[in-house]
């Protein structure tokens, strides 16, 4: 599927984001092993989401929707059965490394698979810790691709450094770890986002404060089937955010969105440019701090560094904020990015890639982008190279261009914002 997309002089409106994912799977896997039933509001309907739920109902879980809620049958700690076929984690990379680590505790046989993307993708960072944790995973290339076969149960503890920092990791030992006889004590390099430590404690999991960048969770313990809200996704917020900061009349308002701090670095590095955006009427809700955010566009952008400590903190909002950088005056540099080659497609090859076709000054280097801004972009046909942050973020760019512009490849916008082309529309009629 394809769109083409005009330039747009405005984009205005106040609207709610779809369901943030990231806490979306956490609160599908955790209710699933929660003491009861556990109703979500919010949940993002995509297919990403959409992929952990069909994992979890061949585990045995039931869910029924109640209008707008969704209501989780969970069957406790030890209350999974054994699925009788491959589990499918599509494309999504979190469905496929938070089972990984579920699937480590459970006492039966299990194989997990992914769509060609995921199948591509590293699991050698999930699998290696929790083979020392005790679990047998077998599979392709050494085991370190999809599909792996998991034959769980009996897990040790574990004391582990995380060679990389990211929540994937993270949250699988975390999973694992509800299924060991002691402790799990991770170390992360850099912070990646707490999600699932937060779910976790809200939930009555014994997770425990260490030294800066230490996790701790203590077993056994078990989870309390409390009501979860989930707030609206920052990363899908992020494209709202640089169109109207970047269109001469934009104003937009986005109502109820997840600002945990180790997913805003977006909003201080588009402040940072120079952007009117402000943080308003925050709070807290399931434990995760949310907030109201405005931004109103038609103010001069200047290019900055984005360096290697503050990637987490923005690792899915690269490549709109490339988009921003296109119309940001002077140099903007961004290093120390090598992750965003292994996610749902090489993001920096594809947005040099694209981003050229459009006539932009970027040029890849093996672990960032360098973009020459301020300098006017033209209509091309580009493709998403079927990854759904790079058609929005080309959604975007499009809309600054000179003439029109075609993304290839949309469909791949489901995985995490389905309705983004239609409230795009609406917002820039
Ligand atoms: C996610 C963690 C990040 C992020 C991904 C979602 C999560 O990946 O890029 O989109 O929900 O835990 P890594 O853990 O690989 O950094």
């Amino acid at each position: 599927m394809e769109i083409t997309l005009a330039p747009r002089e405005q984009i205005r409106g106040r609207v709610k984001m779809p369901g943030d994912k990231s806490i979306s799977h956490r609160a599908l896997i955790l209710s699933a092993l929660a003491e009861g039933t556990v109703e979500i509001t919010g949940l993002l309907a995509a297919e990403d989401t959409r992929a952990t739920r069909l994992c979890l109902q061949q585990l045995g879980v039931e869910f029924q929707e109640a209008g707008t809620k969704l209501l989780v049958r969970g069957r406790g700690l030890r209350g999974l059965q054994e699925p009788d076929d491959f589990l499918q984690a599509e494309n999504s990379g979190t469905t496929a490394r938070l089972f990984l680590g579920l699937l480590a505790g459970q006492p039966f046989f299990s194989v997990l698979t992914g769509d060609r993307s995921l199948r591509m993708r590293p699991m050698a960072r999930v699998c290696k810790p929790l083979r020392q944790m005790g679990a047998r995973i077998e599979g392709r290339q050494g085991g370190t691709l999809l599909p792996l076969a998991v034959r769980g149960g009996n897990l040790l503890p574990i004391r582990y450094r995380l060679p990389v920092a990211s929540a994937q990791v993270k949250s699988a030992l975390l999973l694992a770890g509800l299924y060991t006889c002691g402790r799990v004590e991770l170390f992360e390099p850099g912070p990646s986002r707490d999600h699932t430590e937060r779910m976790l404690s809200y939930l009555g999991g014994r997770l425990e404060k260490g030294a800066p960048g230490e996790i701790v969770l203590a077993a056994p313990c078990s989870l309390a089937a409390k009501k979860l809200k989930i707030p609206g996704d920052l990363s899908s917020a992020a494209f709202f955010l640089v169109a109207a900061a970047l269109a001469p009349q934009g104003e937009l308002l986005l109502e109820a969105v997840g600002v945990n701090p180790t997913r805003t670095g977006i909003i201080d590095v588009l402040q940072e440019m120079g952007a009117a955006v402000r943080v308003l009427n925050r709070k807290e809700v399931c434990g995760e701090p949310v907030a109201d955010l405005w931004v109103q566009g038609g103010r001069p952008l200047t290019g900055v560094a984005i360096n290697a400590p503050l990637i987490p903190r923005l690792v899915d909002e690269i490549p709109v904020l490339a988009v921003a950088a296109l119309f940001a005056a002077g140099e903007t540099v961004i290093s120390g990015a090598g992750e965003l080659r292994l996610k749902e497609s090489d993001r920096l090859h594809a947005l040099a890639t694209e981003l050229q076709k459009m006539g932009a000054a970027i040029k890849e280097l093996p672990d960032g982008l360098v973009i020459q801004g301020g300098q006017k972009i033209n209509g091309a046909v580009c493709s998403s190279h079927g990854d759904h942050r790079i058609a929005m973020a080309l959604a975007v760019a499009a809309l600054f261009a000179r003439g029109e512009t075609v993304v290839r490849g949309i469909e791949t916008v489901d995985i995490s914002f389905p309705g983004f082309f239609t409230l795009l529309n609406s917002l820039t009629a």
